[in-house]
């Protein structure tokens, strides 16, 4: 049966964790995995989740199957959190996924349900993992210009002719905001723009939301969603708690669905719920019920954002840092966008073999495209970065 099968490659982003971790030298620094890091280099629990952790251990008194949707009062704080007070939720349905990952796979199941001969178009470039997890799902993707190198700024005239020329009913995968890998995101005037196109020439909006409250705050954050939400019949959105409630490995996220009217919002539902049970059942519980009990309280909410914006002004912090220390050991490059992206994400905008040097002489982790997690910066550790970087340079 497997003699035919070859190895399949070490993932991008995920196989940096075990190299990483497998270098013996001291002065180590991992860029790789998008994970947040506090100024000691550890992704601790947020105080939060412990305390709803403890909440839930104290009041939880049954581990059976919570249906293919998740549960009730998880999906609607989250439907609030995504869409706002004026979400159309007449239109609206929201379900609780494993991650912003298994979100992205049952909205495929969904759109190749509705109409199999529409393309996605992704952002060239997107996260590492969009074309592999939506290709092999059956979807038909095809790139639009998205990043320009030379001016490390968002090619968004070269974008909006692009979907100018997409095909009424073809669907649009868009980052909400700390666009991965670049941290660079369009201006408001630029999503507005780019919303005039999607309804101009009926395109199907999917947002992937991964980093809400990691660019500017939570509703800044959401504004593409919410202003798209207003604007178009039909959308489709993920979120991930991952980022910004640090639950990584207990996989919680959603996937809402905007319809153009509420039967149709109802046959949307049972479709994906019925495509939940062909994939992975029922969701897993426990992040999702220590996000709904966070989102549900206000005291344990107010806990929450203090704790996030926390981590979002660290964030901007570690890139200011590399930035000064760059404008010392590099003086002739210019990293002003290091500045300018928001989120864990930017490119350093050296080449692969670059990458590769700094890898084997210096011991320092990123993804090969030299897309680094700003999060692995410390105080400690910046001095030997801004070195080394300019070593290779
Ligand atoms: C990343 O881009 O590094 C994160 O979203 C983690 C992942 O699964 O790739």
């Amino acid at each position: 049966m497997f003699e035919e099968l070859q190895a399949a490659k070490a993932d991008a982003i995920l196989g940096l964790i075990a190299e990483h971790r497998n270098d013996s030298r001291a002065e180590k620094i991992d860029l790789g995995v998008g994970v947040y890091r506090n100024a000691g280099g550890e992704t601790p629990v947020l105080d939060v989740v412990k305390t709803a952790e403890r909440q839930l251990l104290e009041t939880q008194d049954s581990k059976a199957y919570i249906g293919t949707a998740g549960a009730p009062a998880f999906n609607t704080a989250m439907q609030a959190l995504t869409f706002g007070s004026s979400a159309p939720v007449d239109r609206l349905m929201t379900i609780q996924t494993p991650g912003g990952s298994g979100s992205l796979r049952v909205a495929a199941s969904l759109l190749l349900r509705a109409r199999s001969d529409a393309s996605v178009w992704t952002s060239d470039p997107t996260w590492a993992n969009h074309v592999p997890l939506l290709g092999g799902a059956g979807l038909n993707l095809k790139p639009y210009p998205y990043y320009d190198v030379q001016s490390q700024s968002v090619k968004i005239d070269e974008m909006l002719a692009t979907l100018r020329e997409a095909p009424a009913g073809d669907v649009v995968l868009l980052h909400a905001c700390c666009h991965n890998p670049s941290g660079l995101d369009p201006s408001i005037d630029e999503w507005r723009s780019i919303t005039d196109v999607v309804v101009e020439r009926g395109l199907i909006p999917f947002i992937d939301m991964a980093y809400q409250g990691f660019a500017a705050d939570l509703d800044s954050d959401a504004f593409a969603v919410r202003h798209m939400a207003d604007r178009v019949p039909e959308m489709l959105v993920s979120t991930s708690s991952s980022k910004n409630f640090g639950l990584y490995r207990d996989r919680v996220g959603t996937l809402s669905i905007l319809a153009a009217d509420s039967a149709t919002r109802d046959i949307v539902y049972s479709q994906v719920n019925n495509a939940v049970r062909t994939i992975y059942s029922v969701p897993p519980d426990h992040g999702a019920a220590v996000v709904s009990l966070i989102l549900n309280n206000d005291d344990l909410r107010a806990a929450w954002e203090l704790e996030l914006n926390e981590m979002r002004d660290r964030l901007r912090e570690m890139r200011a840092l590399l930035h000064d220390a760059l404008r010392d050991t590099a003086p002739n490059c210019d990293f002003s966008h290091l500045v300018r992206a928001t989120g864990m994400f930017c490119f350093l905008g050296v080449t692969a073999d670059q990458v590769a040097r700094l890898k084997k002489e210096f011991a320092i982790y990123m993804v090969d495209s030299s897309r680094i997690n700003v999060a692995g910066i410390t105080a400690d550790n910046v001095g030997h970065l801004a070195a080394s970087i300019a070593a290779v340079l």
